[in-house]
């Protein structure tokens, strides 16, 4: 035994040393090229330029884009894809004096060539393996087709779906999306950067980004520091330790200082506090849009307080190219700050391998074999039937057990390719994308007859289509609608102040019910939609988001129950717009509704109930779970100590099934107000049907501790309840501890 552990020592030590030497390695690699760095070579590697116009025919903003590059002022493109024209490219970098290569990065979000679900709809996975590996796919394409880099994990916490960019995160909740976070990057570093299946990953919007007021795109936060700590921060920090290469700031401002030019941000916490060695990115023109925002008076001024708070590149605002060298040499910004930026940027550049060869990531074969891999497909549709979550199921109408003779598929979406990839595609096929119309075939087709109507478009006024739905519905055993958005209406940019399912869409839905025939709606979109008609009258309802390529087959799958759908609410579903923002995660007020009957001088809307239509972590499934026999280890518990909590759960269904088991707490009394519940941990469990197995979690001191007023990280003797449940709204146990 000791000599076992004596040899795991000395490999240990080894390994460490030989870690450590290779990191002094680039690190004396970085100091002697910067050496030889004119202030002019450095600031150029400080400039991201977009490429769109460096790919393609020759044209005069070709020609001086790829002169500049030449001449060394471009450090990284973005939007320059595949091996063809990253190796033209690079070639260009390679002729500049110092033979720099570039970084190429893009907005690899759920998918290169393959499309894997959009990340919200991921994230109601719960799955974090299967994040990870999706991630670690998209990761592997993109470096076969010349990428080093994405713009991924979106990690800001969202709580407003009027912000379309919901659809690009993991919803609403700080600890999941924290986990959530962690795998991403995991998935997109692979085990080690340099390899040639991972890219470099990026932590972004830094930060609040996702707490934009009103919910509309890029506009200001003014936050708590409790919530900027407590809510927003964490899941970059989780990003941080999960080893994430890079981050981008975000377009909003915080508390009044653009993120851009925020050295609270980027240099006191990031790259102080939390010792961070990657490197920042701006986002898109955010040095240049300090000016607009009045915080700076033009691209100089706006220039010299992005350095110096810490944006280490600017994407594509030219400030950094038109100023910077000035600024230094006027003595207004210290040049140790650019030495610092361009190590910070060129020791990536080493890690990643490009120094040693600039075209590793650049191999035709690769792109070949690995953009075509048929197990990717598989993983997708995977990928896609765990993210569904099914809201509704009446008469447990699903699965479709019986052998149906004619389905009537209803509705704008049923047909719809492109719209099911959602935003942020960057080398998508629409032709490899499976419909839902293509997805009922394959799985029903053979002993089902398939009827099919549009009914209507998803947005306009246009009832023309509805008499050939009603027919075709009339003619059915059942009906499956596919109702929803379409790929542009979430996103960046994407803001509404009007999130109920648009055009004609609840009409043709009302229509259709009227013929009495049981209704499957099955809805596609980005974000959380209002669809209250459909709530109250469908038979059964599955969200599906959007799934990207395997779509059709894995709404296919669960409807035919050849896959029992496991997905929870990773975001809360209101009732109205004017309920936003909402979560799970909402305080008690001094004067909570005790009584929904009497809400006089309560905290209440007059015309609304205070809770959500469907609440984060909701979600059936077509078996049903018994919780029972919990058991704490202790009611009592000392700040060294932890309690186990145990208890039953058993598959008191007929179908095997996952449930997604969620454990809460409350603290009942502390020096800041608490939430009435916040997640701490879950566990995704398989059981077979009529099977039970006992599960166990651990509460520990650092499960109750929170910023207090003085952002201090402390947990406070008192009362805690702790809550297991399958939703944060059905809550199957609730026991009291305290902290001594
Ligand atoms: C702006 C977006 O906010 C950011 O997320 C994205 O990575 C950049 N544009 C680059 O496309």
């Amino acid at each position: 035994m000791i000599r076992r552990i004596s040899i795991l020592l000395v490999v240990c030590i080894g390994l460490y040393a030989k870690t450590s030497a290779q990191k002094k390695t680039i690190s004396q690699r970085v100091d002697s090229l910067l050496r030889l760095m004119t202030l002019e070579e450095k600031v150029g590697q400080l400039n991201q330029y977009s490429g769109r116009q460096v790919t393609g025919p020759v044209s005069q903003v070709k020609t001086n884009l790829l002169n500049d590059i030449k001449n060394g002022w471009v450090g990284s493109m973005l939007n320059v894809k595949g091996v063809k024209d990253t190796r033209e490219i690079q070639e260009a970098a390679l002729q500049s004096r110092l033979k720099i290569p570039l970084l190429f990065s893009l907005d690899v979000i759920h998918g290169y060539k393959t499309v894997f679900p959009i990340p919200l709809a991921e994230a109601a996975s719960w799955d974090l393996e299967a994040m990870q590996q999706t991630a670690h796919i998209a990761a592997k394409e993109a470096a076969a087709a010349g990428i080093h880099w994405t713009f991924a994990p979106m990690v800001d916490v969202a709580r407003d779906p009027r912000w379309g960019r919901v659809m690009e995160g993991a919803g609403e909740d700080t600890y999941l999306g924290s986990l959530i976070a962690a795998a991403r990057v995991k998935g997109f570093q692979g085990k080690q950067l340099g390899n040639t299946d991972a890219i470099m990953a990026c932590a972004k919007h830094f930060a609040a980004y996702g707490a934009s007021m009103a919910g509309r795109d890029y506009n200001a936060v003014d936050l708590s520091d409790q919530a900027l700590w407590e809510t927003y921060l964490p899941p970059f920090k989780s990003a941080v330790d999960a080893g994430v290469a890079t981050f981008m700031n975000s377009f909003n401002t915080l508390n009044g200082i653009p993120a851009t030019g925020n050295a609270y941000l980027q240099r006191d916490i990031l790259k102080g506090k939390w010792n961070y060695q990657g490197f920042v990115v701006s986002d898109w023109g955010s040095i240049g849009e300090m000016i607009p925002w009045g915080y700076a008076k033009d691209d100089a001024d706006a220039a010299q307080k992005a350095m110096q708070a810490g944006s280490d590149m600017d994407m594509e605002s030219r400030a950094y190219k038109g100023h910077l060298v000035k600024l230094v040499k006027e003595g207004k910004v210290a040049e140790a700050l650019v030495d610092d930026a361009v190590r910070r940027i060129l020791y990536k550049k080493f890690e990643m391998g490009l120094f040693d060869n600039p075209f590793k990531f650049s191999d035709y074969k690769r792109e070949a074999k690995v953009l075509n891999d048929p197990k990717h497909k598989t993983v997708a549709r995977e990928a896609g039937r765990k993210s569904i979550v099914l809201l509704k199921n009446e008469a447990e109408l699903l699965p479709f057990t019986k052998s149906k003779s004619k389905i009537a598929l209803i509705g704008p979406l049923v047909k719809a390719k492109r719209d099911l990839n959602g935003s942020w595609t960057v080398n998508a096929d629409t032709n490899q994308i499976v419909s839902l119309y293509e997805g009922m075939k394959n799985k029903f087709g053979k002993k089902t007859e398939l009827l099919y109507a549009q009914g209507a478009e998803v947005e306009g006024e246009s009832r023309a289509g509805f008499d050939e739905a009603v027919k075709i519905a009339n003619q059915s055993d059942v009906v499956v609608m596919a109702l929803g958005e379409t790929w542009d209406m979430s996103g960046e940019a994407k803001s509404k102040t009007n999130i109920h399912i648009t055009g004609q869409q609840e009409a043709l839905f009302k229509a259709v019910k009227a013929t009495g025939k049981p209704v499957v709606v099955v809805l596609m979109a980005g974000r959380p939609l209002i669809f209250n008609e459909i709530v109250a009258k469908a038979d059964a309802i599955l969200y599906a988001w959007w799934l990207g390529d395997e779509a059709g087959n894995a709404i296919a799958d669960v409807l035919s129950g050849d896959y029992n759908p496991s997905g929870k609410l990773p975001i809360t579903f209101p009732r109205s717009e004017g309920q936003i923002p909402l979560s799970y995660n909402y305080y008690n007020t001094g004067r909570p509704i005790k009584d929904p009957e009497n809400i006089i001088y309560k905290s209440a809307y007059i015309d609304s109930p205070n809770s959500p239509m469907y609440a984060f972590g909701y979600g059936l499934s077509y078996t049903s779970f018994n919780y029972s026999d919990i058991t704490l280890s202790a009611d009592k518990l000392n700040a060294s100590d932890s309690v186990a909590v145990s208890f039953k759960l058993t598959n008191s269904g007929k179908y095997a099934g996952e449930e997604v088991v969620q454990l809460y707490i409350k603290d009942e009394v502390a020096s800041v107000v608490r939430p009435m519940k916040e997640l701490k941990d879950f566990k995704k469990v398989f059981l077979k049907a009529g099977e039970s197995k006992t599960l166990n979690f651990t509460v520990s001191k650092e499960k109750l501790s929170f910023y207090n007023s003085k952002l201090e990280w402390v947990a406070e003797p008192g009362d805690f309840e702790i809550m297991i449940g399958t939703a944060s709204d059905n809550i199957k146990f609730s026991k009291k501890i305290t902290l001594q």
